[in-house]
C-alpha cells in the first residue's frame, strides 16, 4: 500500500481462535483461522502504524514489521489485551474468542470411556472490560453469524459500546473460515452502513480509509 496514512499511529489487533485445554492432550476452539486479524496487521503495518498483535494458535507468519504477542487461553488473551489497551489509539478485536472455558482442566489425559461430562463455566468478555479503561481510543469489534446478520450485528454495536462492528456472514459450507476472501457488514454508532465482498487484505484497507478521518 503506497499510502502512508498512519504514521504514528498505534493499533493494536487480536487474531484467530482461542484454545481452552481439557486434558495436555486436548482442547475446545473454534475456526477462526487468524487470516483477517492478520490482515489486518499487514496493512496497518505498510500504512505506516505501529502494530502490536495479539494472536491465538495459527499456522501463519508473522506480518512484516509487526511485534507479535502469541496466546492461547481466553484467559491469556484477555490479560495481554488489558496489558497493551493503553498503547493503543485503535484496538480491533478479530479473534474468535472463545465463550466458555472448562471449569476443572483435567491433569493427566482422560482416558477412553462411555461417557463424558464436561462442566463449561463462561470466560471473561474481553470487550466489556476494555470499556471500562476507554480513554479516546477507537474500537472496533467483529461478530460471526450465520444469521439475521444486521438484527446481531446492530445489538453488538450497541450492547459492546463499539464504534465499529464488522459482522461476518458465515456459510453452512463454514465460508469465510481460512479463505482469503471474506463476506462483511460494517455498522458504526453513527451508523455508518457499509456491505463489502473482497479480500481480507481490501477489507482491512477499507477499515483503515473510513476510520483514518475519525483519528
Ligand atoms: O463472540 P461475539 O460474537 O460476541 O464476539 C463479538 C466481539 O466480542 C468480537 O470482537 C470478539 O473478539 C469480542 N469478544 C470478547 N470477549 C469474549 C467474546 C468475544 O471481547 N469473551
Amino acid at each position: 500500500y503506497p499510502k502512508k496514512d498512519f504514521v504514528g499511529k498505534k493499533i493494536l489487533i487480536t487474531a484467530g481462535p482461542t484454545r481452552e485445554p481439557i486434558d495436555p492432550v486436548r482442547y475446545i476452539s473454534n475456526r477462526s483461522s487468524g487470516k483477517m486479524g492478520f490482515a489486518f496487521a499487514q496493512a496497518a503495518s505498510l500504512r505506516g502504524a505501529q502494530v502490536r498483535l495479539i494472536a491465538g494458535p495459527t499456522g501463519l507468519r508473522t506480518p512484516y514489521m509487526v511485534e507479535r504477542i502469541d496466546v492461547e487461553t481466553t484467559e491469556e488473551m484477555f490479560k495481554s489485551v488489558i496489558d497493551n489497551f493503553e498503547f493503543c489509539d485503535i484496538l480491533v478485536m478479530a479473534a474468535a474468542v472463545s465463550d466458555f472455558k472448562v471449569d476443572q482442566r483435567y491433569t493427566k489425559k482422560i482416558k477412553k470411556k462411555n461417557n463424558l461430562e464436561l462442566n463449561l463455566i463462561s470466560n471473561p468478555d474481553i470487550l466489556k472490560e476494555v470499556n471500562l479503561l476507554k480513554k479516546n481510543q477507537i474500537v472496533i469489534g467483529f461478530a460471526a453469524e450465520t444469521e439475521n446478520l444486521s438484527t446481531n450485528a446492530n445489538k453488538k454495536l450497541v450492547e459492546k459500546k463499539l464504534d465499529y462492528i464488522v459482522a461476518n456472514k458465515i456459510h453452512e459450507t463454514g465460508f469465510p473460515f481460512g479463505s482469503e476472501n471474506n463476506e462483511v457488514l460494517i455498522l458504526s454508532s453513527s451508523g455508518d452502513y457499509y456491505e463489502l465482498n473482497s479480500t481480507k487484505i481490501n477489507i482491512a484497507n477499507f477499515i483503515l480509509d473510513i476510520i483514518k478521518e475519525k483519528i
